[in-house]
Formats: C-alpha cells, structure tokens, sequence
C-alpha cells in the first residue's frame, strides 16, 4: 500500500502509523517499510537509523562501471541485486528500505529500472508494504509506484489539498495499477469541517483531527511507537485500515 498527497499533510506520519498498527495486529506477518521520499524521514518516525540507501548502491556500481572495471553489465546488476540487501535494516517486527534520491542525476536509466524491479522482487518477500511517498504527483508520473493494491490520498482541511488528491487519483487512474483507493484527512482543525470536505467520490476512509501532541513528539525525536494507542492518529489510520479491508 502507499500514501501520497500534497506536502506536509501528514503522508510520512501516517505510514509510519501504518507500519505500527500492522505490526501490533500481525506480528507473525513480514512487514516492509520503504521510504520513497528523497527528502527521507520515515526512517525517524520508525525509530530508524539508516546507513546506506538503494540509491548510494546505485551510485556506487555506476562508479565501477565508469571506473574501467571490467565487469560485465550483467555482473555489475547481479552485485547490485546482492547488495540491496544491504540497504535493508530488519528490526523487531518489521524491515525498511530507503530509496534516496534514484532519479537524481544522469541516466543510468537501466539500473534504475533494475531497481525499481529490486524493489518489486523485495516486496514479494513481504506480506505488507508500506511506501511513503514524495509530496505531489511526479513519482505517479514517473511511475516509481506501478503496481500497490491500496492507495491512500492524505488531505488536510485545504482546498489544494483535496485538488491534490483528485489530481493524483486522475494520473493514478492511467498510469498506476491499484485496487483500492480512499482519502484519510489530517490535521483538521475542528469535528464540523469533516462535513465539508470534498473528495469527489472517493471514499473518505478516516477523519484525523489536528493532534498537538503529534508536534511534541516530532520536537523529541521520537517515533511511532511510543504513541498512545488512543492517540488520534493511531485511531484513525486503524479505522482507515478497517476500512479499506486490511485490518
Ligand atoms: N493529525 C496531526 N495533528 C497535528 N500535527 C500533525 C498531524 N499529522 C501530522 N502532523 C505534523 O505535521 C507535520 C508534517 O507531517 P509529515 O511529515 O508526516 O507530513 P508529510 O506529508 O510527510 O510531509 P512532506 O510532504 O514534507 O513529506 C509534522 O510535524 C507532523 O508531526
Ligand atoms: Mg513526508
């Protein structure tokens, strides 16, 4: 499943929060985490120290090719394949992978590709995957995420935030392959403006409202896991979960 919308509304929070409630409801299940945003940030929220990202893996076969090194494209895709597991931090309960930045300079489009597919023989390992990703509709447009059987569309009370989402959900349509869709709204400032809100006919999954005990921990550092189970986040991405039919 991945999380997409307008920046700052709370994507990062809310996988992070994803990645608690399965963890706590499927303890026997694999969970992978993947961070998908070159700004990162769901490594903290998890509690999360990350050394090397897929794409400092990249970077580094790319310079033995341009290196002289003698090896074969093949082998060199066949080190890198061996070495995404390298990216990978496994903890208690759940796995994560970063991204950093794969798209960012020149065209190593080939292993690009091959990671991408990396990416998609990982997740095959894993029973749930968590992506969060970069603000805005660019990694739908480039396709970073083909296949996710469940898209939520984070909004706040804004109405760009909603033009966001519909935004996002009209490429999605085209370019993504999905099976289910819903809207989770964040930060709301007050219980009346869930009314109002317009998600066209997108099914409004659950209503986060403004929580500043969320900013207080953001101050500390701390991540998900220390959260009180009522907290209103935890409650409203269990409920999105329930309702979309995960939980
Ligand atoms: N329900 C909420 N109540 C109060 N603050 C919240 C809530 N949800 C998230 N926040 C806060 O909003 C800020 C932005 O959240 P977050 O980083 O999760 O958003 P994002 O969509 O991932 O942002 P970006 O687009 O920059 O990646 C954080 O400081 C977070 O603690
Ligand atoms: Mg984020």
């Amino acid at each position: 499943m991945a999380v997409a919308g307008k920046g700052g509304v709370g994507k990062t929070s809310i996988a992070a929060t994803l990645v608690r409630v399965l963890v706590k409801a499927y303890p026997d299940k694999r969970i992978l985490a993947i961070d998908a945003d070159p700004a990162v940030g769901l490594s903290t929220a998890l509690g999360i120290e990350v050394k090397t990202t897929l794409d400092d893996i990249r970077r580094e076969v790319v310079a033995a090719a341009e290196g002289g090194d003698n090896k074969s494209a093949i082998e060199l895709l066949g080190e890198a394949r061996y070495r995404i597991f390298d990216a990978l931090v496994e903890t208690d309960g759940f796995s994560f992978i970063a991204i950093g930045r794969p798209e960012a300079s020149g065209c190593y489009c080939k292993i690009n590709a091959y990671l991408k597919e990396v990416i998609g023989i990982l997740s095959e390992n894993f029973d749930y995957v968590v992506i969060d990703g970069e603000a805005g509709i660019e990694q739908i447009n480039r396709r970073v995420m083909e296949k996710v059987s469940h898209l939520l569309l984070i909004t706040d009370s804004s109405k760009k935030g909603t033009q966001v989402i519909a935004a996002i959900r009209r490429v999605a349509d085209e370019l993504v392959m999905y099976e289910r869709i819903g809207v989770i709204a964040n930060r709301l400032p007050s219980t009346e403006v869930t009314a109002l809100l317009d998600t066209g006919d997108l099914p409004l999954l659950a209503a986060i409202p403004s929580d500043a005990s969320l900013a207080e921990f953001d101050l500390k550092g701390e991540n998900v896991f220390y959260l009180p189970d009522e907290a209103a986040i935890v409650q409203g991405t269990r409920q999105a979960l329930r309702e979309i039919g995960i939980l």
